[in-house]
């Protein structure tokens, strides 16, 4: 495995109160793989990330579990080895590439920064390095775009240059966090493409976070879908997809436009969509029990008492529901 990691519990803290914010996730990722990472906004999935990449904000920490990379216990490294291994271990592409741009420095320059602090090649061959990768990653001209600033370019060319960055030391890893959230449907599919290519090319596992299940469906092998900082189904893509069984991921699969791109259908059909009411209780309300208990239609007095443990089902299907455990659905 690339990536494992096992039963990972992280905490935040504020004053002299802790509360979970990720409880007991295992996840793992084999070299070529792809796991989409689902869930609405709030899950807990961002955080999830930064603690795999060891960039947890201040207030956060990991309590219990283990993170592995290539066979290595990263959990517990301490930060300045951390700071080595991102990068050329593992690499995260963000939502918003302005932010993680510099907006005053040249593009190619910024690729040549990663290269250099990595030692990635001799300096004479630095330039001619980043000018393929920026070609490997489909910019026109690259020669042209390595003298270009962030500003001049679209969403979706920034975020081609994020991909540049993630990848120019060669990780094992890519952990993209909602990676096209922010372009509309035609480049956000150009980018996904970008990345199974890459992908493809190069053998790497990809650690996708998304709430857009499209995204999942063109990139992904496996899903896991988390809710309320805790997993409560994996499987492969399909089976998820077309045949979930935990109710949180029946009402997701509900709640967005068929899996099909735009072309000018998805307004139409977006109005239909059933959603899901109530929201995903943040982490100092969590009660006992299911955390979907309050939103779910199915729940009896033992969802709210006792946590479901996650169940293999068929087809490395797993889910976390009591409803769901007798072989049927909730
Ligand atoms: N920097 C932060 N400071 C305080 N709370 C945070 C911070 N980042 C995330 N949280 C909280 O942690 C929980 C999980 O957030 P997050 O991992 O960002 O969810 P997701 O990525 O699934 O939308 C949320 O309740 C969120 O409010
Ligand atoms: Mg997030």
């Amino acid at each position: 495995m690339v990536l494992s990691v096992e039963n990972l519990t992280v905490v935040s803290s504020q004053g002299k109160r802790t509360f979970p914010v990720v409880e007991d996730l295992s996840l793992s990722i084999g070299r070529g793989g792809t796991l989409a990472l689902v869930g609405e906004s709030g899950c807990g999935k961002t955080v999830s990330a930064l603690s795999i990449m060891g960039l947890l904000p201040p207030g956060f920490s990991i309590a219990s579990g283990s993170i592995t990379l290539g066979g290595e216990k990263i959990s517990s490294l301490p930060k300045s080895k951390l700071r080595g291994l991102r990068g050329r271990r593992m690499s995260m592409i963000f939502q918003e590439p302005m932010t993680a741009l510099n907006p005053v420095m040249a593009i190619g320059k910024q690729v040549a920064e990663v290269l250099k602090s990595h030692r990635i090649c001799p300096p004479g061959q630095i330039k001619g390095r980043v000018v393929d990768l920026l070609a490997e990653v489909g910019l026109p001209d690259p020669e042209r775009q390595y003298w270009a600033y962030p500003h001049e370019f679209s969403g979706g060319m920034r975020q081609r240059v994020m991909c540049v960055m993630a990848l120019a030391a060669s990780p094992d890893l890519i952990i993209a966090d909602e990676p096209t959230t922010a372009l509309d449907a035609t480049v956000q599919a150009q980018i996904l493409d970008l990345l199974r290519d890459l992908q493809a090319k190069r053998g790497l596992a990809i650690l996708l976070i998304t709430h857009n299940l499209l995204a999942a469906s063109l990139l992904a092998d496996r899903v896991a879908v988390l809710y309320a900082g805790r997993k409560v189904e994996e499987g492969p893509t399909d089976e998820v997809l077309t045949n979930p069984l935990h109710p949180y991921a029946r009402g997701l699969m509900d709640s967005q436009p068929k899996l099909t791109l735009g072309q000018g259908g998805t307004q139409g059909m977006a109005r239909r969509l059933k959603i899901i009411a109530g929201q995903v209780p943040p982490p100092s309300q969590r009660q006992g029990g299911c955390h979907f208990h309050g939103r779910c239609e199915a729940s009896t007095d033992k969802c709210q008492k006792e946590i479901p443990t996650l169940i293999a089902r068929s087809g490395g299907h797993s889910v976390a529901c009591f409803g769901a455990e007798e072989g049927g659905k909730a």
